[in-house]
């Protein structure tokens, strides 16, 4: 095991009715907020009224913006740090997914920043003081209630870019299952792909003596494989719910990563699908991963694929390694099919000659200390593979 420094600063407020204590939490740090949210999911949910009443009867004014796209768009983190200049805003409310909350972490650094907020997406270094986080999740998926992280999109020039820094950690996140008991089949599915592949990006490393994030990052798989069918078909299943909001929060959280270091790979593919095609992030990451998970097995990375094999779906321990692994392999795919996701690249609009391009985009020189190295062609075979 690697050293480390833990530091998980958010406090998480989990279960049922936890939002009456939004406005306590709120008051810690101020009493202007800026409310930030999508579409409006969270108003058909009713948790706005709920919201805006306590904030009403705790005297806490508040401002909003409203709109925010899945796959969260520069120009409205412009738009966002405008109205909490203007507003003098003092802490930032994200309510909704990972693109409320990482659109309102970019907002809240954006407001202590004189130059232009793309400057800190591709350049985290530049983040400095950021106003106070607060969320409330109503999709079980990114992790972003409680990391560092932030990803950004500029379709003008299809770039999709995650930011980080230690001070968009969340203050407080509340995580009320019940409020994802209205996420829709197809947005259970791909926050279900979401998770899992978090585990996967963290779990298919080399470091050893890792014994507790593997057998962590086990059960927290063997949770998603359990619960993310029951969700999508009971949408009100509490323990359902609750397992996978926690599995979100805990698959990125730093928890199953410290200890060890590799980067990234599939992740960074996808983005470049979102970046070019807009698409649903777990999505593109459930129809990538058991390409890629092909692509890396080989003899020395064949012993990890089957601890997963055995650990994670209970295949018998005496079979031949490699077929211990393929069926693994073969496993995965099927669920994420169980799942109702599609497996192909095309059925989710995506052309067969922007394959380069965003292979030529996603490429990257640490990916020579992958999991299994890959380089620009081996992320084209990839993509061709899934196509
Ligand atoms: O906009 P609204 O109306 O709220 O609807 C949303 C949106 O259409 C809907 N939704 C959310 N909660 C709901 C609900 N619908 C009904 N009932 C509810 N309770 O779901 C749709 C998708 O929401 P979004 O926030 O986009 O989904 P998700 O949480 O999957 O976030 C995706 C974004 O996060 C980034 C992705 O790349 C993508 O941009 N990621 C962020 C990460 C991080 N910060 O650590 C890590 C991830 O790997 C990921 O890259
Ligand atoms: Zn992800």
């Amino acid at each position: 095991m690697e050293n480390f420094l833990y530091s998980i600063p958010t406090k998480i407020y989990f279960g049922k009715g936890q939002i009456k204590n939004l406005a306590t939490i709120i008051k810690e740090y101020g009493n202007k907020v800026l409310i930030a949210y999508g579409g409006g999911s969270i108003k058909k949910i009713g948790l706005y009224d709920e919201m805006v009443k306590n904030f009403k009867d705790n005297e806490i004014s508040y401002v909003e913006i409203s709109g925010i796209e899945p796959n969260p768009k520069i120009e409205t983190v412009r738009r966002g740090i405008e109205i909490c200049k203007d507003n003098n805003v003092e802490v930032v409310l994200a309510v909704g997914g990972g693109s409320s909350i990482d659109c309102a972490k970019v907002i809240a650094a954006g407001v202590k920043y004189d130059g232009d907020p793309w400057d800190l997406v591709t350049n985290p270094e530049k983040i400095q003081e950021v106003l106070p986080i607060i969320t409330v999740l109503t999709l079980s998926a990114t992790g972003s209630e409680m990391n560092k992280n932030a990803v950004i999109s500029d379709m003008a020039t299809n770039q999709k870019i995650g930011t980080a820094h230690e001070n968009m950690k969340p203050k407080a996140s509340i995580l009320d299952p019940e409020y994802t008991y209205s996420v829709p089949k197809k947005q259970t599915a791909a926050g279900t792909a979401d998770i899992m592949s978090h585990i996967f990006e963290n779990y298919f490393n080399h470091t050893k003596g890792v014994d507790i994030q593997d057998s962590t990052a086990e059960g927290l798989l063997r949770a998603c494989i359990k619960y993310g069918p029951i969700a999508m078909e009971e949408p009100d299943n509490y323990d359902a719910r609750a397992n996978l909001m926690w599995a979100s929060s805990w698959a990125i959280n730093g928890l199953i990563s410290y200890g060890r270091s590799a980067p990234w790979v599939v992740h960074p593919m996808e983005h470049e699908l979102s970046a070019f095609y807009d698409i649903t992030h777990g999505v593109g990451l459930a129809i990538l991963t058991p390409h890629w998970m092909r692509f890396s097995l080989d003899d020395i990375t064949v012993n990890k694929f089957a601890q997963y094999g055995i650990n994670v779906w209970g295949i018998d321990k005496h079979l031949d390694k490699f077929e211990i692994a393929n069926i693994a392999i073969d496993k995965t795919a099927e669920f994420f099919k169980k799942l109702e996701i599609p497996s192909t690249l095309r059925e989710v609009g995506i052309e067969e000659e922007k394959l380069d391009i965003m292979a030529k985009k996603a490429m990257n020189p640490y990916f020579k200390y992958a999991f299994k190295p890959l380089d620009e062609n081996d992320i084209i075979n990839i993509f061709k593979a899934a196509f």
